[in-house]
């Protein structure tokens, strides 16, 4: 019964998942940009917008400049995550690919790191005045959420130990659409009970900055407003309105 009731809450996470993505990256897409906006000092060419994209993503360039503290904390944070996920991995694939096994040994302890940058990016907004003022209960909201699956995860993995096997022919059931049992451990139950929520709440949520920074005009613009005339498409349609009834000059 309890294992049914996860599937089937899995699935339906999945689903309200992508279509949730597909439709706010469909809206960020369709926002006109109507004015040049990089931020300077900006690459003036394609190539080097690229390049500063993979600078901000990699490495949060713009936070770096902007605040050290939060940067160190925000980027131990997401990279160790990344770890962990990848790590999880071994869960999903059969056989596990051998990269995911190379992983393995960096997963373990990017739980840990996870777990502290979470704790310091959420004791900055209660110690930094400035912040305090301007977190609202869905900054608090995504941490405790996201504590407390790094929480969980680490307790399974050090305290209450739960039957990986079975947890594995359990995701593998999922992706085969042959539901199996899955250990009613509290703990387990716990961290994927929380990942169910993250699912479910991700695309109505401020973690839509993981794709939205790539729709940023002042990132993606290449600096070339003297070379060349910026018109947003919209613009442009009035622009031939106007020229071809002869208003405007
Ligand atoms: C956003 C998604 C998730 C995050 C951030 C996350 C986080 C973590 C962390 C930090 C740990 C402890 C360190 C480690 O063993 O790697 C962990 C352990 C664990 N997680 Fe997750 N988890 C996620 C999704 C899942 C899912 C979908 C499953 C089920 C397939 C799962 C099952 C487990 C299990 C069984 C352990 C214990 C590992 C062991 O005992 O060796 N997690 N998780």
């Amino acid at each position: 019964m309890l294992s049914t009731i996860f599937a089937v809450l899995f699935y339906l996470a999945t689903a309200v998942l992508a279509v949730g993505l597909v439709y706010k990256i469909r809206l960020y897409a369709r926002t006109p940009a109507p004015l040049k906006i990089p931020t300077t000092p900006a690459p003036v060419t394609r190539p080097g917008v690229f390049a500063r994209m993979f600078r901000e993503v990699a490495f949060f360039e713009s936070l770096f400049k902007s605040n050290k503290w939060t940067w160190l904390f925000g980027w131990v944070f997401h990279i160790a995550m990344l770890l962990v996920v990848l790590r999880h991995l071994r869960y999903f694939t059969e056989p596990v690919w051998f990269w995911v096994n190379w992983v393995q040994p960096f997963g373990k302890y990017a739980g840990f790191a996870m777990l502290a940058g979470l704790i310091a990016l959420w004791g900055r907004r209660f110690v930094v005045e400035r912040i305090r003022y301007i977190s609202g209960p869905s900054d608090h909201l995504m941490l405790i959420l996201l504590v407390g699956i790094a929480a969980s995860g680490l307790m399974m993995k050090y305290v209450a130990h739960t039957d990986i096997v079975a947890v594995k022919a359990f995701a593998l059931g999922l992706l085969r659409l042959n539901p199996q049992p899955l250990p009613a451990d509290p703990v387990l139950l716990i961290h994927l009970g929380l990942v169910l929520v993250l699912l479910f709440v991700f695309p109505f949520s401020k973690l839509l900055h993981a794709p939205g920074v790539f729709f940023s005009p002042s990132r993606n613009q290449v600096d070339n407003a003297r070379e060349k005339r910026h018109l947003a498409p919209w613009a442009a349609e009035l622009d031939n309105e106007q020229q071809s009834s002869g208003v405007g000059g």
